[in-house]
């Protein structure tokens, strides 16, 4: 039973953390690595999937400025996985005319990495099918402190007056500038945090949390998400 067949309101921008790969992975006493590598095809099923039933924005939460922290072996694993998953992303996703742009800062990465993000974002950019944003090296701080560097540099220079500055004015100096805000953060392994993701865009977003480790994640459960979303009351501040 596919959310978009049963006459419910779709989500424009769904937003994803994609946690509990480690912990997935230690429960079956593998390395958290391998976790890793099953979260990446379930990152594939489930963005052909959302693709699917009508939503025109995906962003998927992959790495965040804090993942830096992590031990070097497991930083080392995911680059590694990011760097097959670049190679893979040059034709996947094609045959669904999905469009993939990446947020975050990406000079932090290596520059063969960059290289293919690159590569990655021109092949995709015609498309015209759902956009996909993968957040790497994503920090929602980071970017707003991106947008507040810009224009302070643009206000000295005498491009743009301060007192006149507007909320227009930061979302578009944001990496997600010309989109809708998400109108949906689901986040997988149960926690109840946003762990720095989509900070300013988030303001009136409804929140999923489930269980559901990441790699556990299944088509099914985007579908109780939507339907879930679809009994929010949602006021934005009015009555
Ligand atoms: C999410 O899974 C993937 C990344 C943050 C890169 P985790 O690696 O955070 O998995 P848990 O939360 O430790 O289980
Ligand atoms: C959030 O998960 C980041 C990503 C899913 C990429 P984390 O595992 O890093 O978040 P915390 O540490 O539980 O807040
Ligand atoms: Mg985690």
């Amino acid at each position: 039973m596919k959310a978009s067949q049963e006459k419910l309101y779709i989500p424009e921008h769904i937003g994803i953390i994609m946690d509990g790969n480690g912990r997935w992975a230690k429960k079956r006493g593998l390395p958290r690595p391998v976790g890793h590598t099953y979260g990446a095809k379930t990152f594939k099923t489930i963005t052909r999937y959302i693709s699917q039933q009508g939503v025109k924005f995906l962003t998927l939460y992959a790495f965040s400025t804090e993942n830096w922290k992590r031990p070097l072996e497991e930083v080392n694993a995911l680059m590694k996985i990011f760097r097959q998953y670049l190679i893979d992303s040059l034709t996947d996703f094609r045959e669904d005319d999905i469009k993939v742009v990446f947020i975050g800062d990406r000079s932090a990465f290596a520059p063969d990495i960059i290289d293919m993000i690159n590569e990655t974002e021109e092949v995709a950019k015609d498309r015209k099918g759902m956009q996909l944003n993968i957040a790497m090296n994503y920090g929602g701080r980071d970017e707003l402190l991106s947008a507040v560097k810009r224009l302070c540099l643009e206000a000295k220079e005498g491009g743009i007056d301060p007192s006149a500055i507007t909320e227009q004015d930061i979302s578009s100096r944001l990496y997600t500038a010309g989109q809708p805000d998400p109108d949906l953060i689901i986040r997988t392994g149960g926690e109840h945090r946003l762990s720095n993701f989509m900070l300013y865009q988030a303001a009136y977003a409804e929140f999923y949390s489930t269980d559901t480790l990441w790699p556990d994640f299944k088509p099914e459960d985007v579908d109780k998400a939507i339907l879930e979303f679809n009994k929010r009351n949602r006021r934005f501040g009015g009555v």
